[in-house]
């Protein structure tokens, strides 16, 4: 049995944004166990990490936030230093439809996991050897959203300091439980941090989302449906870039703090829908035009937050970080994925991956 340094719980780690942290953290530091607790919803799906799922330093916990005693014997089994949580339901239009699915894996699932930390951490035996301060080396950390802020107009910038007013069931779930994340910090002295980053994009992604749900369209030909008059505008930063970040702050982030993370890359949603039409075009070898001519505009979608922009200057000057990537290669390599993983997309909209789990892990 190898020996580790660190023991990380990284929850979500079958997710889209979960499965790249899971991935570098495991490849990178092999001397840590990375513990990815998952649920395996609808969106999680353990194919996206078939590369690296025998690692000796891996393992999976089929497991949901809201189940307190499963989190506990994790915690028991594993003593996990760190908690890297991403686990969350995370669309806005499913919150919408049902904002109380929302409430119970954000909100309730969030403070079982804060319980469950606090808890173990604060321990009778774990009081001896560290002395007065259970918490030391530990670190609680929440992936969170710039949907917190609310929805600006057609200047300023989301920072750090920008007041909380969130706007659907999921940004409200999700404000909510950073108040938690900070309230455990503040009341119990529980070492967190939080990030919020914007909209992301990448390998992986589960295509409900803009920008897969448009790829996968483009591939079967079916309408791109564009919500309102498609004026709306987002920041978008290619995943393996907020990986990488995650990892920064992880390690070097001030506890109690919050860093704000983007790609300093905004696109009206038309334009970023016809950018993608252009590459899809170009990559299948189609006559120009044929995607953009699939673009269809439909009733919008209710409480629709107009723009969104990420200053991430904090995170820049304390951490060093920027993106790695300029929005055209990250675009052009995320299509490219998407057209050599035709599998794994048919996979996923027929819902045949979630029979992997069974097949793979359930005699281990
Ligand atoms: P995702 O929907 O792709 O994955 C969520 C994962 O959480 C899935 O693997 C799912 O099985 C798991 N999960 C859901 N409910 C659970 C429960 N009750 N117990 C255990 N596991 C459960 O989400 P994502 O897009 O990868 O987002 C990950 C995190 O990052 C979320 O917290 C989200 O709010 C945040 N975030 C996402 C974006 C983005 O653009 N996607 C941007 C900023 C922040
Ligand atoms: O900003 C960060 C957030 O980005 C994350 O916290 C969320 O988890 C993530 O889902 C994402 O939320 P958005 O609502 O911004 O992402 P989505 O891809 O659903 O939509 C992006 C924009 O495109 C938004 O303005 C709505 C619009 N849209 C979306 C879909 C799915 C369309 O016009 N048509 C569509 O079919």
């Amino acid at each position: 049995m190898p020996s580790f340094t660190k023991t990380i719980l990284i929850t979500g780690g079958a997710g889209f944004i979960g499965s790249h942290v899971v991935r570098l953290f495991v490849t990178k530091y092999p001397d840590y166990r990375i513990v990815n607790l998952d649920a395996l919803t609808y969106a999680g799906n353990l194919q996206n990490l078939t590369d690296i799922e025998t690692a000796p330093n891996y393992v999976f916990e089929k497991v949901n936030l809201l189940d307190a005693t499963e989190l506990a014997r994790v915690f028991t089994q594993y003593q996990p230093d760190s908690v890297i949580h991403l686990a969350a339901e995370s669309h806005v239009d499913r919150s919408i439809l049902s904002p109380l699915d929302f409430v119970y894996t954000n909100v309730v699932g969030t403070v079982n996991l804060l319980n469950v930390a606090k808890t173990q951490w604060s321990q009778k035996t774990l009081r001896q050897a560290q002395g007065d301060n259970p918490f030391d080396n530990k670190l609680f950390y929440h992936v969170s959203t710039d949907e917190v802020y609310g929805a600006l107009g057609e200047t300023g910038l989301f920072t750090e300091e920008t007041p909380y007013d969130p706007h659907s069931p999921y940004s409200a779930s999700k404000a909510s439980s950073d108040h938690f994340v900070r309230a455990y910090g503040d009341t119990y002295g529980l070492p967190v941090v939080i990030t919020n980053c914007s909209n992301n994009y990448g390998p992986y992604h589960f295509p409900e989302k803009l920008i897969p749900l448009f790829i996968n369209n483009i591939i079967t030909k079916k309408p791109l449906p564009v919500y309102g008059d498609g004026q709306y505008t987002r920041d978008w930063l290619f995943v393996k870039d907020h990986a990488i970040a995650i990892d920064l702050v992880f390690h070097k982030g001030k506890k109690g703090s919050t860093y704000n993370i983007g790609g300093f890359n905004e696109w009206k949603n038309i334009d970023l829908v016809k950018e993608l039409c252009r590459q899809m075009d170009e990559k299948l070898e189609n006559p120009v035009g044929t995607s953009e001519a699939l673009i269809t505009y439909v009733k919008d979608r209710p409480g629709h937050d107009r723009r969104y922009a990420i200053d991430a200057g904090k995170i820049n000057k304390e951490l060093g970080w920027e993106p790695s990537v300029t929005f055209e290669e990250g675009l052009g390599q995320t299509i490219d994925w998407f057209l050599s993983n035709e599998e794994w997309l048919k996979g996923v909209t027929s819902g045949a991956y979630q029979h992997y789990y069974e097949e793979q892990y359930a005699e281990r």
